[in-house]
């Protein structure tokens, strides 16, 4: 048995959780492998909605582990709540997740210096506030605390202690903020220790195990393709690296583990928080989107830009992550809509541009090929039998143009509104 990992193609909420809950059914471990609690993930199972921030997607199926992986960076404060939600709904969560010893946590001085740098930014970047930048910035400074610190509670003062000499100065001296005391940080992190140090261990030693017992995994990205650090559109992305290179890195598995690359995308595309979007649709069909696609952020509740389908982006994103198939998710919103349009390619000054550098992304004009549309309601559809001639020809361009097969369409939030095509 081998990994599948699901990726974002755009600039996250493509419906990812919905088809990680879709895809448990056949896995026996669900592991996040990178960001935080910047995601929002949605499962809608009957007419209860959950939103997973931290835990795994899969986590509503029963008897299925779930692991958080190396590569995220974890809010132990936001993970007890998110855990407590689930267990007063009767979701037993504690005996079936895994927390890696070594991710890093997000403390409240993080989170304080990410608003902190917004504050004092001319270009926002218009971040989830969850800490995501500064935590991962501290990795990379090599003063960061990881999970496993918590369980040696000597070497965890040192750490604390270290850190804190650091961020006080720069919260002090740099943004004039409050301070943080080394025993609010001890305490805090001694709360963690206490309610769910049980569940760390060396995660990564785990999933090649389980893999070598032929066990299947499934691999779940947060953010995408498009807010990937190294491969997105920098500096308006997180800081992480939700693509397939974050996969490896962030759950410890090798590549000769990973079996498929399944990318998720939305049949529009949307972004919320700041930065370029070559699609982005201003008018009365953009609103329409907005409105029946309900797109407002799962973590913040900003409303998310929207606009045409991009197939430049997709190119992308599957020449970067090597997608073996896709997801089409929220086709049903483009109901009601006379004319789809959808970005066969970019022009900058009227020259086409394959692969637009980073620089000149703002610059990018989509060039449009206009498909009909269609007035029927997809949202009862049960196959491709099922969809209008319309709507079948819109998820046949997309694949042909791509070259990548559409293998799940998603026609509305609820789990029962998912089918495959052969
Ligand atoms: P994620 O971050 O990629 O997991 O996506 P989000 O949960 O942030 O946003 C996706 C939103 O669309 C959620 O409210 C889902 O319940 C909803 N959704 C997912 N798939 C579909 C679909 O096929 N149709 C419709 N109408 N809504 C969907
Ligand atoms: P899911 O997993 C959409 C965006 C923020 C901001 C930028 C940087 O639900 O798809 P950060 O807090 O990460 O430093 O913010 O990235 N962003 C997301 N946008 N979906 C997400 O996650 C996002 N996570 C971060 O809005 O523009
Ligand atoms: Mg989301």
């Amino acid at each position: 048995m081998k990994a599948v990992v699901a990726i974002g193609t755009q600039w996250g909420d493509e419906g990812k959780a919905k088809i990680i809950d879709f895809l448990t059914k056949e896995s026996d471990i669900v592991v996040r492998y990178q960001g935080g609690a910047n995601a929002g993930h949605t499962v809608v199972v009957g007419d209860q909605k959950y939103i997973f921030h931290l835990i795994p997607s899969g986590i509503l199926h029963k008897d299925k582990i779930c692991v958080i992986g190396n590569g995220l960076v974890l809010d132990p404060i936001q993970l007890i709540k998110e855990i407590n939600d689930l267990e007063e709904k009767g979701i037993e969560v504690r005996n079936r997740l895994i927390i890696s010893d070594s991710l890093h946590l997000i403390l409240p001085y993080h989170k304080a210096l990410d608003s902190a740098m917004e504050e004092l930014r001319d270009n926002k970047i218009g971040t989830t506030n969850r800490g995501i930048g500064p935590c991962y910035a501290d990795k990379c400074l090599r003063i960061g605390i990881r999970a496993g610190d918590i369980l040696d509670q000597n070497l965890l003062a040192e750490k604390i202690s270290l850190v804190l000499k650091f961020k006080n100065l720069q919260l002090k001296k740099v943004y004039q903020k409050s301070v943080f005391t080394e025993k609010e940080i001890f305490d805090l992190l001694d709360k963690f220790r206490v309610e769910l140090g049980d569940l760390i261990q060396n995660s990564s030693y785990f999933l090649s195990q389980s893999i070598q017992a032929e066990k299947r995994v499934l691999l779940e990205g947060a953010q995408g393709f498009a807010l990937d650090i190294d491969h997105g559109t920098y500096p308006y992305v997180t800081s992480s690296n939700p693509t397939i290179g974050g996969a490896l890195l962030g759950s410890g598995l090798n590549a000769s583990d990973i079996s498929e690359v399944i990318g998720i995308t939305k049949a529009y595309v949307t972004r919320v928080g700041e930065g370029p979007f070559p699609t982005y649709e201003d008018g009365p069909s953009g609103q329409l989107l907005q409105q029946k696609g309900g797109e407002f952020g799962a973590t913040t509740g900003r409303p998310r830009r929207c606009g045409w389908f991009d197939l430049q982006l997709l190119k992308q994103a599957k020449r970067i992550n090597g997608l073996t198939r896709l997801a089409l998710t929220k086709i049903d919103v483009l109901s009601g809509l006379d004319k789809i349009k959808v970005a066969i390619g970019y022009e900058i000054n009227g020259k086409k541009v394959e692969a637009p550098s980073n620089h000149n992304f703002y610059q990018v004009k989509p060039v449009y090929e206009e498909l009909p549309g269609w007035s029927e309601d997809l949202t009862l559809c049960k196959s491709y039998q099922d969809l209008p001639s319309q709507a079948k020809d819109y998820i046949k361009f997309i694949q042909e143009q791509a070259e990548v097969k559409i293998s799940i369409v998603s026609v509305g939030p609820g789990r029962e509104q998912t089918f495959l095509l052969e």
